[in-house]
């Protein structure tokens, strides 16, 4: 979630690192004209995106939390031609929407959307392991998405979760101008980024952008 308020600093470093496609930008007007610009991940997120994934060589990726698939569309672009992204959204209108605007074409063809809540829908993947897991959906179940990403994220592979600063949620100081966190949200992303800082198998972070970015790569 970003680009309403972006910064000069987030405007400066996606000018001159990020580069927007045709169809990243027709999704970004899409939710603009719908009033839902800035639940988003902005540019400078989704070009930090693109550069964990290619980092890791990620070919395989799970994302919960696909809006209109704007952080969607960006990492499949990350992926090589037969990588595979799949995308989970529980809003049938957000769903439908994503669908549309991710049309098809070589980079879309690399995604596979699923409609329904996370915590079901995510067990149809199976044992699938992935290189990298995309947590962006509701904050008060992100220990819960951890708990399966701990489960199927590859040794050298990534688990990162966006907004995890919980607007000052997550050090009791909620920002007076950002959403305001419920207390089962800001419990949830404690424990989100405890768990994965505290876990001896992962080296882990959390990136100060604007809004946090946790990131953990496990080790073994
Ligand atoms: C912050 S937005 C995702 C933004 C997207 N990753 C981007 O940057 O373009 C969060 C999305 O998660 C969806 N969502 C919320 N709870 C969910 C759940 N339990 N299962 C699946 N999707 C959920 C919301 O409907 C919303 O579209």
């Amino acid at each position: 979630m970003s680009n309403s308020r972006e910064t000069n600093a987030e405007k400066y470093v996606a000018k001159q690192f990020v580069k927007e496609s045709s169809r990243a930008q027709a999704i970004r007007h899409a939710l603009e004209s719908d009033g839902k610009l800035g639940i988003n991940v902005g540019a400078a997120e989704a070009g930090l995106l693109q550069f964990l994934l290619r980092m890791v060589g990620a070919k395989t990726v799970v994302e919960i939390g696909l809006l209109y698939g704007y952080s969607t569309y960006f990492m499949a672009e990350a992926l090589p031609t037969g990588g595979k992204l799949h995308s989970f959204e529980k809003s049938p209108e957000n769903f439908a929407r994503a669908k549309e605007l991710l049309g098809s074409d070589d980079v879309s063809s690399k995604i596979e959307l699923h409609l329904g809540d996370a915590l079901s829908e995510l067990k149809k993947l199976g044992s699938l392991q992935a290189d990298v897991i995309f947590i962006d959906a509701d904050k008060n179940n992100y220990d819960n998405y951890l708990t399966w990403a701990f489960e199927h994220v590859r040794v050298g592979g990534l688990i990162i979760g966006d907004n995890s600063l919980l607007w000052g949620g997550v050090y009791n100081e909620p920002a007076a101008d950002g959403p305001k966190p419920s207390a089962a949200a800001i419990e949830s992303m404690k424990n989100f980024n405890k768990r994965i800082a505290e876990h001896p198998d992962y080296n882990s972070i959390l990136i100060p952008t604007r809004e946090g970015m946790t990131v953990g790569q496990r080790l073994r």
